[in-house]
């Protein structure tokens, strides 16, 4: 079987999971109006390309936070990758770190982060972190990983409650409820006879308390799930370093706009002062070169990362990783850009709006 687009994966992930895991993995909050919005905005958007370049030699590499990767095609983070494939996020990690890219490892990974980081030593790593209710645990989780070479914290925002998915419910499946309760200290400290602390996730966690975050770390701080001008210059405000437009993949509000629908309201907001990222709904190169013609520094991937694992595991990732490098290279190359820093807004056709 040959693959040669990331819609491959998904007909091929839905044939082989589980239907409860693929219902899980797909799942979308409430009506799904924010999920298939996600994909039909970037279907929306019309191109204007620049011919009569030399696009002989394109060079699709960049920079996160100073870091260089090959490719602006990053991976989001993503709960317990063993649904998909036995190695879970060791796959990931391998094939993150043979691609030059950043994966962002979920608060729950289902492999212990330690096995995580020694399958890709060499690799960029950014951890995702659910602000527990308990500090204690938030300090020794942001000590680990600080110990472990991860390079930057990603908070996300848009999950101070549970959203209603209506599949999981009907499949009885309460894995999400389940990871919130998942003891998250490391096999060492597990180990101890002290008892595993309470870990929920906190509901109350506010823009004040992002200065005791910064008074533990001085890791950089992206914040995951911005969807508006407001939260955005707050974001600046309070001195983070990076922010990932997202909506989480449809899975948590519904009926707010799509992620690339949302990104100029962010990119205009903050003004090149952070990085702006983005993840939802990016399938192809095509979509790639229109994230960052509105002003993405990198994109993200969740499912298509899901749907390469339960291919082959890490072969699989990197099938989908080589693929949209290929087509991202092919979209530059037809639009006349040589570089990323070619790809500017004049490439969007505007009059849609
Ligand atoms: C997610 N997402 C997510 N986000 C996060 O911050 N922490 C997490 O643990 C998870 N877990 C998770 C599990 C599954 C199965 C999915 C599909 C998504 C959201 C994820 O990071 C990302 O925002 C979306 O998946 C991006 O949209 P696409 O690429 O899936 O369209
Ligand atoms: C999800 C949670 C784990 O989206 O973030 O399933």
């Amino acid at each position: 079987m040959s693959f040669v687009c990331l819609a491959d994966f998904k007909a091929h992930a839905r044939e082989q999971l589980a239907k409860s895991s693929w219902d899980f993995i797909e799942g979308a909050a409430d009506g799904g109006i924010t999920y298939e919005d996600n994909i039909a905005a970037f279907r929306r958007i019309r191109l204007r390309p620049r011919y009569l370049r030399d696009v002989s030699m394109v060079d699709t590499r960049t920079t996160i936070q100073g870091q260089e990767i090959q490719a602006p095609i990053c991976i989001s983070p993503t709960a317990f990758h063993s649904i998909a494939w036995p190695d879970g996020e060791r796959s990931t990690a391998r094939a993150a770190q043979e691609a030059n890219i950043c994966y962002v490892t979920s608060t729950y990974a289902s492999c212990p982060l330690e096995d995580i980081v020694a399958a890709a030593p060499r690799g960029l790593r950014w951890f995702q972190l659910y602000v527990q209710s308990d500090w204690e645990l938030n300090k020794q989780l942001i000590r680990r990983v600080e110990a472990l070479g991860f390079k930057a914290l990603v908070i996300t925002v848009d999950v101070p409650v549970g959203a209603k998915r209506r599949q999981d419910i009907r499949n009885q499946l309460n894995l999400v409820a389940n990871l919130m309760r998942m003891d998250l200290r490391s096999p060492e400290e597990r180990s101890s006879t002290l008892p595993a602390p309470t870990s929920l996730p906190s509901t109350s966690f506010c823009w004040n308390d992002l200065s005791s975050i910064q008074s533990i770390t001085r890791l950089p701080i992206i914040l995951k799930g911005i969807l508006t001008k407001e939260d955005a210059e707050l974001a600046v405000k309070h001195n983070v370093q990076g922010i990932i437009v997202s909506n989480h993949g449809g899975r948590q509000l519904d009926e707010v706009p799509a992620s690339i629908d949302a990104l100029t309201e962010v990119v205009a907001a903050v003004k090149g002062r952070v990085e702006v990222y983005m993840d939802g709904g990016v399938r192809t190169g095509n979509d790639v070169l229109k994230a960052l013609a509105l002003g993405a520094k990198c994109i993200f991937l969740g499912r298509p990362i899901l749907w390469g694992l339960t291919y082959k595991g890490e072969h699989g990732v990197r099938e989908v990783l080589n693929i949209l490098k290929a087509e991202f290279h092919t979209s530059m190359a037809l639009s006349g850009c040589r570089s990323v820093a070619e790809i500017s807004p004049d490439l969007i056709r505007f009059s849609r709006l």
